[in-house]
């Protein structure tokens, strides 16, 4: 008869080292404890800061869903290992707070750019990124930014208006 199973090889961290590190996020310097540093740091903010406004989608830096900024720019968290991150990280969070959102959020809520709002995060990360570097974009300038951000709800018009929008503000 085959003898037990010992916990460690059912997925138990009973063993594991976990260590600790810090990052920068939203403001905050905040501590991580993480056993594997090519964790990706789309785990890092879900799981462990509860930080839900980066989604995960395809987990292959396909979609956008998960996009965050570091130092500024725009950056796909679900292929970025944590231990590659030196910079500030800023999520949807902290891009603004509800009473005082950034020209986006306030745009994409007047423009009721949303149906299911799974891409959302990454539209709205990805604009702000453009819009950092280009106050003022071009309607095409806009669309090539978002070419790469998927919407599986078709919301793509209602998104670049929103983001038009947003340059007005
Ligand atoms: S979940 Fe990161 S790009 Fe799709
Ligand atoms: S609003 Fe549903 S995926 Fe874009």
């Amino acid at each position: 008869m085959a003898g037990r199973i010992p916990l460690s090889e059912l997925g138990t961290q009973e063993n594991a080292t976990m260590a600790t590190t810090s990052l920068s996020v939203n403001g905050k310097t905040v501590p991580v404890a993480v056993d594997d540093p090519d964790t990706p740091l789309l785990y890092v903010l879900r799981n462990e800061l509860r930080l839900h406004g980066p989604r995960f989608g395809c987990g292959l830096g396909q979609c956008g869903a998960c996009t965050v900024h570091v130092d500024g720019a725009a950056v796909r968290s679900c292929v970025t290992p944590m231990s590659a991150v030196k910079g500030k990280i800023v999520t949807l969070e902290g891009l603004g707070k509800n009473a005082e959102p950034h020209p986006l959020q306030a745009a994409f809520v007047e423009e009721q750019a949303v149906q299911c709002g799974y891409c959302i995060n990454g539209m709205i990360m990805q604009s702000a990124d453009l819009l950092a570097r280009n106050p003022k974009p071009s309607e095409d300038e806009i669309k090539t930014e978002l070419a790469n951000n998927l919407c599986r709800c078709g919301t793509h018009l209602r998104i670049v208006r929103a983001v038009i929008r947003a340059t007005r503000i």
